[in-house]
């Protein structure tokens, strides 16, 4: 991407310690410099530079997922490629706006562009496992049972950090859920404030930047409320998450939405910046790992086995969801960033898919929520949220 101009192609992927963003991060790498592997369209045979930016919660987390990574591709990639390569990471609490905005100020610093940014990080507010309610689910509908499990207990009214002290601190704060700020307000508001290195020049013909965001195939309308678009008052407040989510990436294309679309995709002005005359948005994707065994929802040892255990059985018995390896899971955020046919590709929610036998695949995924009617409104929230926090912060 944008090889022509010597720019080195810059992707930041947010929780890229563990799970599906360390998966994101090797698989992105991998396809990258062999395109075409894997049943991937050539794009990326790009003679140029791949710095991949991991944003973590700590310099230690990153530096020990640096390397992994490290080892991860010492049988996979030529050490030609491997010289283009350079691994970068970036220290960041998407629940604290005052820590997002240092590490935007920091990006702004370190790169003119950024080309894809995989909006990954994620929390579950999760609490217990409901055992009567897990059994009849098993019972009554396995594979269900282990896709979209309604027997995770999650913490209701759990907000940021932050607010849990708010009463220590000078100003009150505005009210933030623990998962919306994890899950999606934290992203929204690291991308606004980044937008500078998101926009494209028209006169060196760039082409846009990519938000990949990471959504998921628990999104459910009945887990989200319109009036409570934080979730704070949810018993679901991780599925409301991702249901806002879709809405949110789905409702960017829609003329409904494009007066608050416009006024986010503004370049801010603190950012000493002047836009060029033309410069072209970013877009926002939304893609699902399917199913994939990570450690987001902690539970015992003996749990997790189990667990694992029900997903091969789920996938004997012909679910094409549980791809189960994160690196599998990967495949439609870096199919996102990475093909060519970003126009067809746009507007529809792609999820990671794999069947027993047949290799893995990338399917479009069904979204329930009534994206037309909800998204002005949503928007408008969150756009009405961001300029709020950025009053408070600056006052
Ligand atoms: N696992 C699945 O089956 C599945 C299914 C559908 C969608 N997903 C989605 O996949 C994405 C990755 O989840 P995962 O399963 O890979 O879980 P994971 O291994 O727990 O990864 C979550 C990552 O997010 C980071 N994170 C959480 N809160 C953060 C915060 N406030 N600030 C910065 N980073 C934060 C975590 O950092 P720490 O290490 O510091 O906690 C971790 O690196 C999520 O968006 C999730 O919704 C997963």
């Amino acid at each position: 991407m944008d090889s022509s101009h010597n720019l080195p192609t810059v992707a930041l992927i947010t929780g890229a310690n563990s799970g599906l963003g360390y998966a994101i991060a090797c698989r992105l790498i991998v396809e990258f410099f062999n395109p075409g592997i894997d049943g991937y369209p050539a794009v990326a045979s790009d003679p140029g530079t791949l710095i991949v930016c991991l944003a973590t919660r700590s310099v230690e987390k990153a530096l020990s997922a640096i390397t992994g990574i490290d080892t991860f591709l010492a049988s996979r990639l030529s050490e030609g490629a491997r010289s283009r390569l350079k691994l970068a990471h970036i220290t960041i609490d998407l629940s604290s706006p005052k820590s997002v905005i240092a590490a935007a100020t920091e990006l702004r610093n370190r790169y003119s562009r950024i080309h894809y940014v995989f909006c990954n990080a994620a929390m579950v507010p999760f609490v217990r496992i409901d055992w009567a309610i897990a059994a009849r689910q098993i019972a009554t509908n396995f594979i269900e049972a282990m896709t979209v499990p309604r027997y995770k207990v999650q913490g209701v009214g759990w907000l940021t950090e932050a607010q849990s002290h708010k009463s220590h601190a000078a100003e009150p704060l505005p009210e933030l859920g623990a998962a919306f700020a994890a899950n999606v307000f934290g992203h929204y508001y690291l991308l606004h404030e980044i937008m500078k290195t998101l926009h494209a020049s028209v006169a060196v013909s760039e082409t846009p930047s990519r938000i990949v965001w990471v959504g998921s195939i628990e999104s459910d309308p009945l887990t989200f409320d319109i009036d409570d678009i934080q979730g704070i008052k949810s018993n679901r407040p991780y599925e409301s998450s991702k249901t806002l989510t879709d809405i949110l990436v789905l409702g960017s294309y829609l003329p409904e939405a494009q007066e608050y679309f416009r006024s986010y995709i503004t370049i801010p002005m603190s950012s000493n910046y002047t836009a060029p005359a033309e410069s072209i948005a970013p877009v926002f994707l939304i893609a699902h790992p399917g199913i994939v065994s990570t450690t987001i929802v902690a539970i015992p040892w003996w749990q997790t086995y189990a667990k694992n255990v029900g997903f091969w059985l789920c996938r004997a018995f012909g679910s094409h969801w549980h791809c189960i390896d994160p690196f599998i899971g990967a495949n439609a955020p870096v199919w996102l960033a990475l093909s060519p046919h970003v126009d067809l590709i746009k507007g529809r929610k792609w999820g990671s898919a794999c069947l027993w036998g047949s290799g893995e695949m990338v399917l479009e995924t069904q979204v329930d929520s009534d994206v037309a009617a909800q998204s002005a409104h949503l928007w408008s929230q969150m756009e009405t949220l961001r300029k709020l926090w950025t009053t408070t912060l600056e006052s």
